[in-house]
């Protein structure tokens, strides 16, 4: 009899395999970072050549105007909503399935986030919702494209005409990511790229804000990012409240090398994702994550799947420890909606220390896929080979066999 791994049986995949190492370098980031080091010019300004280079060629790849280097993902939300003027008393509609820092940065202006649900097949904020969620305190909305998945751009795009609002988009994990063929970055008003130690491009931390607005673009390189000076007085004359986030020479160094191979990356994770897909969608009780004919690249940051409980025969924890156990490198994902923190007091709309207010609507589709049905992986491990995904696969599907196994253990 075939015995999981999770009881002493053989895992599918044991320690002598091994998945890539990330983040990924080789000598191109190490002589950028070297010429850096010699040029003496390090940081401290707008526009050192590195970042200069650095912002045209990840715009140019995203398909946007535009590119401000800054110190992360968060500041470029931050900065991208208090360049409309985004301040205390106003509502920035936002998902409530993602990383918190999108509703950190309309705290962080005073704002009120509103915490609205995603759809189902997206995982992105469902524009339905989002239309619900505007009242007349609505200055913008902050979709994310969640996992590399595009959020529907149409039809945000179309609301936000409609009700007059700006779009920040939280594209941390959106590198490479193309909706009809267009990649995402000058799409909305603004789209902030992290650059974090984890993404798909990295430069240890960091971030990108895209934008086809070059007079935006301006204020935000120049002004917002840089304690408020203007362009042609970079010195000690502050026109307001500006922040301090500007990318330095030696992340935008290990930018320009990221970039170099990151087409190609994200090309080998959507082949090897497409194949997973069709892998897991045989297996009873998984449902791989749909992906649409206007999808023509993902940006596979987080591959996430559904086990369907009543159908697959336990549930998402007991799951997750045996495809562990059988080598499979799954997580439960994000394990609760952003409202659920201890941060944020449901009742009162209430967060932590005096910081301001929140507010959440009814997320049945965030409270399923957080805590019910949502497995994620992550994308170093779609840089693995075919037959490594066979292994991924085949590690589920023998959870699925003999999950009787796990039940008996459960009574
Ligand atoms: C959806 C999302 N938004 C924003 C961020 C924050 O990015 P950064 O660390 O670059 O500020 C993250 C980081 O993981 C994220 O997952």
């Amino acid at each position: 009899m075939e015995r999981l791994a999770l009881h002493g049986g053989t895992p599918v995949r044991d320690g002598s395999k091994s998945w890539p190492k990330w983040p990924q370098y080789d000598e191109t980031e190490l002589n950028n970072v070297r010429e850096v080091f010699e040029s003496r010019v390090w940081g401290g300004t707008a526009h050192g050549p590195m970042k200069t280079a650095a912002q045209a060629k990840f715009a140019a790849y995203h398909d946007a105007k535009f590119g401000i280097g800054l110190t992360s993902c968060t500041a470029g939300l931050e900065i991208g909503l208090k360049a409309f003027g985004v301040g205390a008393g106003d509502e920035v509609i936002v998902p409530a399935f993602t990383f918190i820092a999108t509703a950190f940065a309309p705290m962080y202006l005073g704002a009120t986030p509103v915490m609205a649900d995603i759809h189902p097949d997206s995982l992105c904020l469902d524009p339905n919702r989002t239309e619900e969620a505007i009242t007349p305190r609505t200055r913008a909305i902050s979709p994310v494209h969640y996992g590399g998945y595009p959020a529907d751009m149409e039809r945000f795009e179309e609301i936000a005409r409609k009700h007059d609002l700006a779009i920040i988009v939280d594209a941390a994990h959106a590198h490479g990511a193309e909706w009809k063929g267009t990649k995402l970055g000058g799409m909305g008003d603004a789209s902030s790229y992290s650059l974090g130690g984890g993404k798909n491009m990295s430069t240890g931390e960091g971030g990108m804000l895209t934008t086809d607005n070059a007079e935006l673009a301006e204020r935000w390189l120049y002004t917002l990012s840089s304690f408020g000076r203007a362009k042609d007085e970079p010195g000690y004359v502050h026109y307001e409240l500006g922040g301090h986030y500007p990318m330095n020479e030696f992340q935008a160094a290990i930018l320009l090398g990221q970039l170099e191979r990151f087409d190609e990356q994200t090309k080998k994770r959507n082949r090897n994702a497409q194949y997973l897909n069709s892998l897991l969608a045989q297996i009873d009780g998984i449902e791989p994550p749909p992906i649409p004919p206007e999808v023509t690249q993902h940006g596979l940051h987080i591959y996430t799947f559904r086990i369907k409980p009543e159908e697959f025969g336990t549930d998402k924890r007991t799951f997750l420890d045996a495809a562990h156990a059988e080598g499979v490198p799954v997580s439960g994902g994000h394990p609760r909606p952003i409202y659920d923190n201890p941060m944020l007091d449901l009742e009162t709309g209430d967060v932590a220390g005096g910081a301001g207010k929140f507010r959440a609507l009814d997320c049945p589709e965030s409270e399923l896929l957080t805590r019910e049905e949502g497995i994620a992986m992550g994308h170093v491990t779609l840089l693995a080979e075919e037959s490594d995904m066979d292994d991924i696969a085949e590690g589920i599907a023998k959870v699925r066999r003999n999950v009787a196994q796990l039940r008996q253990v459960a009574v």
